[in-house]
C-alpha cells in the first residue's frame, strides 16, 4: 500500500515512520522535500520511505494524510493539487489552532470544524478525521498502563473509516467511530483539552480512553 503524507512536521514524520515500519511505501510531501530534516527522516525511516513535493506525495499514495499547519492546509491542497486526491481516503490530522481568549483555542467550531472544511475542499475525496487528539510522540505504538488508548475517528464514508480504523489498530490504538465528519466539531476541541493538560502538567505523556462498564 502506498501512502502520501502532506506535511513534514513532527506529525508527518511520526506517522511516516509508523507507516514505513509497517511496510507501507510512504512519501512525505513538502515545499522543501530535500531539506536536512527530511533527509534525516528518510534515512531513519528506511525501507521504502521517500520525500517529494506535495504533488508528488499526493500522486504517490493510494491514500493520503493531511498533516500541515492549519494556516497552510488549503495552500498544501492546492499544491497537491486536489485532482491527485480524488477518490482517495484522506486522513485529516490537522487541528485549526488559533489563540483563544485565555489560551489555546480553535479558529472555527461549534457549527463547523476543520474536518468539515477539509471535506468541502476535497469533495471527491473520502476524508476521515483521526490522530488529531494525541501528541505526535504517541501516535505510533502508544504504550500506556491499562492497554491501548482510544482513537476517535469520524467521516462520511464508512468503507474509508474501516480502512482508517484498521490503520489505527495496526498503529496500536483501540478505535471509536463517532459518526459523520461533523464529529470533528468535538474531536478538535478534544485536542485543546489534550494541550491544556500538557501545559498545566508539563507533560505530553497522556492520551484519552473511554471507560465503560
Ligand atoms: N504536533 C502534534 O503533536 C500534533 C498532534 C495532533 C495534531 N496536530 C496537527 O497536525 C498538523 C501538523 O502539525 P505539526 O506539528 O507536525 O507541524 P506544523 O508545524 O503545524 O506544520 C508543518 C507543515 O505545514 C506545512 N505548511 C505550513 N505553512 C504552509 C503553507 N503556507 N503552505 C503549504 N504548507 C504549509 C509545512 O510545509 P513545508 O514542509 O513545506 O514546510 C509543513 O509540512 C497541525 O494541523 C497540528 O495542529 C499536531
Amino acid at each position: 500500500m502506498r501512502v502520501g503524507i502532506l506535511g513534514s512536521g513532527d506529525v508527518g514524520q511520526a506517522l511516516g515512520t509508523g507507516f514505513a515500519t509497517l511496510g507501507y511505501d510512504v512519501k512525505i510531501g513538502s515545499r522543501e522535500p530535500k531539506s536536512d530534516k527530511l533527509e534525516a527522516w528518510r534515512s531513519r525511516a528506511g525501507g521504502l520511505a521517500s520525500t517529494g513535493t506535495f504533488a508528488e506525495a499526493a500522486a504517490h499514495g493510494e491514500m493520503a494524510v493531511l498533516a500541515t499547519a492549519w494556516s497552510g492546509a488549503r495552500e498544501a491542497l492546492d499544491l497537491a493539487p486536489l485532482a491527485n486526491l480524488a477518490g482517495k481516503v484522506v486522513i485529516d490530522v490537522t487541528n485549526p489552532l488559533a489563540p483563544g481568549p485565555t489560551g489555546p483555542g480553535l479558529a472555527l467550531g461549534h457549527t463547523d470544524s476543520g474536518g468539515e472544511q477539509v471535506q468541502r475542499w476535497l469533495p471527491d475525496s473520502r476524508v476521515v478525521k483521526a490522530f488529531n487528539t494525541v501528541g505526535n510522540a504517541h501516535m505510533f505504538r502508544p504504550e500506556f498502563p491499562g492497554g491501548p488508548p482510544d482513537m476517535f475517528i469520524c467521516g462520511n464514508d464508512d468503507p474509508a473509516k474501516k480502512v482508517v480504523g484498521q490503520i489505527c489498530e495496526d498503529f496500536g490504538w483501540s478505535v471509536i467511530d463517532i459518526g459523520g465528519i461533523e464529529g470533528a466539531r468535538v474531536l478538535e476541541p478534544l485536542c485543546i483539552l489534550w494541550v491544556i493538560y500538557a501545559i498545566r502538567n508539563g507533560s505530553r505523556d497522556h492520551a484519552f480512553r473511554l471507560l465503560r462498564k
